[in-house]
């Protein structure tokens, strides 16, 4: 390809056609810049791709479709596997909860906000040029892959969307594996506060307060909470598919790092919680270093948010749900950043282990007033009732009634004959599929949609015995009734699924997973520390002092800080009473920010404070002991000049840089460019491939012209223009 067109016209094909790009050679600036990309590309330099947006979820072992290249078991239902048909999805997994006093349902409810600061699996869209409308068929024809309902329902099935596949194609696995479909994982794999920042940097930009000039998030313009707390602001293409309370004014989807943000109450209470202790850093950190400029206030806030999340998860969250000692064995100590290590998320994590989740999704939101009793002015809700219905946080008293429910009550229990609520399997609204969808049934399809090998393979990879007969798999589920029903479905052991083959097996002790779980979980969470550049331990990242502080952080702090709530326990996981087990906000331990006072060191006295540009801004960063700026433009501008200036002596030297837009002006040169460069091919190239070229670039070129925005999130069959197909056409040419 490289030969054909530069990168940066790939990088141009690539936004056009929404199919990712790939990174480009080398990771510039690395050395200067202090703060991860926010795509997650160059966190390894030497593999820039690994973590990163938009790049293939990985395989622990390989994919098994049933046409071996992309089709999934089940695809032709009458295939057979071991000698027997695959059973039906919706057969098992449904049932009342009971609960786990030990834990609060706010371990549930992060184990969702932090599964979406790392997974995004994208779907296919309703036709995806087979011309086929999923939301129509019960056949299964690319990109539809219905699930079949019983004969007695009266339905025949439910709509599903393939999940998109990877347009990268991997040639270091060898060639079987690098034509298999893989799936891609939008998200950057990093645990980062993505969630909160997003995952590129049109995205970014638009949830900054750039205008402000003070490194914090942008705010709902419209309503504030009863005190006068902000709350996220609303997506931008508007009327949004939230659900509305009949009266009143419209509150719409609320947009952040996620799009799922909306998805439910305890979700966007989380969000806005991140999205105010941001700004309350962002605040200090610009008191504590008044020359900082606004791009080293935000980037430092980022950061520090992004370590937060770190804490949380690894040390808070982490062993609760793997139990103890799977977390000494899977993952131990921390000994340093590894850059052998691949940090991506493994399909069989996104896929299986981590929806473990959805069985311990409770069926009811509790809302509580001050005194953590039921609130008679915003009772409890049926869960269906609360999905992407953000109106309720605005009208029905702000985040509080929610957060109180989330540490008042207690998470459900995982047991092995009580999967899933029927509230999700009966009554899921998924926003972009009207009809009600069935979670469990959802995550069995997308694990082969996926070709996930099936649960014998896997606990074979994780050195647990395969499972061959009843008594086996009854010891491994610890319910011999359990155990005959699965067997009855699958007829054979190595043709049950990993999703319900993991899901059913005994808990270890002190865990939520059984071990086949604990093992992708607690394999996933190791590399996913040790194999990050910027993990908030690794040398160089933070000072001692700056560790000490944030380790004094704890989720009770971020909602004393960011809430109404003046009285926590201490471990918001943990289930206590109220209020004995409560203590006031003043007794939290909180992170001193002084520990981020930075003094302007001589040079930069000598120098003075680098220029501030128009649509783009500085950081500070040092280079062989000078002290230099590093510019970089905002979304939607190009740098003009030299990105890097040099403090020599007492100026700077080289003028700072210029941002251009690239909306109207950028794209004369890169016209220019592509003119220029058609002629130069066009001079030495056989006839056919003279008229290959000829038309790529000519589609190239009528496209810059024609060139529109288009959020990645918005992109649907409505906003996929016909060039982006000529595009693709282009790309099959080359
Ligand atoms: C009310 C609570 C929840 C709802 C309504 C919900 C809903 C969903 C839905 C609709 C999907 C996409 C299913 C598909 O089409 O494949 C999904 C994916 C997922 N969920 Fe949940 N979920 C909830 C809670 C949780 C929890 C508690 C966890 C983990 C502890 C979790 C982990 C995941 C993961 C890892 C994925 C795959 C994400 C991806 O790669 O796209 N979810 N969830």
């Amino acid at each position: 390809q490289e030969k054909l067109l530069s990168w940066k016209h790939l990088k141009l094909i690539a936004e056009l056609s929404k199919c990712p790009p790939t990174s480009p050679a080398t990771c510039r600036y690395t050395q200067l810049y202090k703060y991860r990309l926010i795509s997650g590309f160059c966190n390894n330099r030497q593999n820039p791709r690994w973590g990163a947006a938009n790049t293939a979820l990985v395989r622990w072992l390989p994919a098994e479709y049933e046409d071996g290249e992309s089709e999934p078991k089940g695809w032709n239902p009458e295939r057979l596997h071991n000698g027997f048909q695959l059973p039906p999805l919706r057969h098992y997994i449904h049932n009342l909860k009971t609960v786990d006093d030990s834990y609060s349902q706010l371990l549930v409810d992060w184990g969702q906000y932090i599964s979406h600061d790392i997974t995004l699996t994208p779907q296919s869209t309703s036709t995806d040029g087979s011309g086929v409308d999923c939301l129509k068929t019960c056949e299964n024809v690319h990109p539809c892959f219905p699930i079949q309902v019983n004969r007695e329902s009266n339905i025949c099935c439910m709509p599903f969307f393939r999940s998109t596949s990877d347009c990268f194609v991997n040639f270091q696995s060898g060639i079987r594996q690098a034509l298999q479909r893989q799936q891609l994982n939008a998200m950057t794999s990093f645990i980062d506060a993505s969630a909160v920042y997003g995952r590129d940097l049109k995205l970014e930009s638009f949830l900054r307060d750039l205008p402000g000039r003070n490194g914090k998030l942008a705010v709902n313009a419209r309503f504030k909470d009863p005190k006068g707390r902000p709350y996220l602001p609303f997506v931008t293409k508007l009327p949004s598919a939230c659900h509305q309370d009949l009266q009143g004014e419209r509150v719409e989807c609320f947009s952040a790092g996620d799009n799922r943000v909306s998805e439910g109450l305890p979700l966007t209470s989380l969000h806005t919680l991140w999205l105010r202790e941001h700004n309350r850093i962002a605040e200090a950190l610009k008191h504590i270093n008044g020359h900082w400029s606004p791009e080293m206030i935000y980037q430092e806030t980022r950061k520090i948010i992004g370590a937060l999340h770190q804490i949380i998860t690894l040390r808070d969250y982490a062993p609760k749900i793997i139990g103890p000692e799977s977390f000494k064995d899977y993952i131990g100590p921390y000994r340093g950043y590894d850059p052998s290590v691949d940090p991506s998320i493994a399909n069989v994590f996104a896929t299986a282990a981590f929806r473990f989740g959805h069985a311990t999704i409770s069926p009811i939101l509790y809302r509580l007033n001050e005194s953590f009793q039921e609130d008679e002015r915003f009772p409890h809700l049926r869960l269906h009732n609360t999905l992407f219905s953000p109106w309720r946080i605005v009208k029905e008293g702000g985040i509080e009634p929610v957060l109180r429910g989330v540490i008042g009550s207690a998470a459900s229990a995982v047991s092995a004959d009580m999967l899933l609520a029927d509230e999700v399997t009966e009554r899921l609204v998924v926003l972009d599929t009207l009809k009600q969808m069935d979670l469990a049934a959802l995550n069995l399809q997308r694990g082969r949609d996926h070709g996930l090998p099936g649960y014998n393979d896997w606990r074979e990879f994780c050195g647990l015995q395969r499972i061959k007969t009843l008594d086996d798999l009854s010891l491994a589920v610890g319910d011999c009734r359990v155990a005959k029903r699965i067997l009855d479905i699958y007829k054979h052991p190595d043709n049950i699924d990993v999703y319900p083959g993991g899901l059913v097996e005994r808990l270890l002790p002190g865990s939520r997973t059984g071990p086949l779980f604990a093992c992708l979980i607690g394999r996933q969470m190791k590399v996913l520390r040790d194999g990050d550049r910027f993990w908030w331990e690794a040398d160089g990242v933070f000072t001692q002092q700056q560790k000490e502080e944030l380790l004094k952080f704890s989720l009770s702090h971020l909602i004393c800080d960011n809430s109404d709530i003046g009285e926590v326990p201490p471990d918001p996981f943990r289930l206590g009473n109220y209020p004995s087990h409560y203590v006031s906000c003043d007794q939290i331990p909180s992170m001193n920010l002084v520990a981020w006072k930075e003094e302007m060191g001589e040079d930069l006295k000598r120098c003075g404070l680098p220029k501030q540009i128009n649509n783009g801004d500085y950081i500070l960063s040092s280079t062989s002991r000078k002290v230099v700026a590093l510019y970089s433009c905002y979304h939607g501008f190009t740098l003009k000049g030299a990105a890097v200036i040099v403090c020599m002596g007492n100026r700077w030297r080289n003028q700072p840089p210029q941002c251009n837009s690239t909306l109207l002006m950028g794209n004369i040169p890169m016209a220019m460019s592509i003119i220029n460069r058609l002629a130069v091919s066009m001079s030495h190239c056989e006839p056919c491939t003279c008229v290959k070229l000829t038309s790529c670039y000519l589609l190239i070129f009528i496209r810059l012209c024609f060139r529109r925005t288009v959020s990645p999130l918005t992109l649907n069959k409505s906003t996929f223009p016909v060039s982006h197909l000529l595009v693709f056409f282009c790309i099959c040419l080359i």
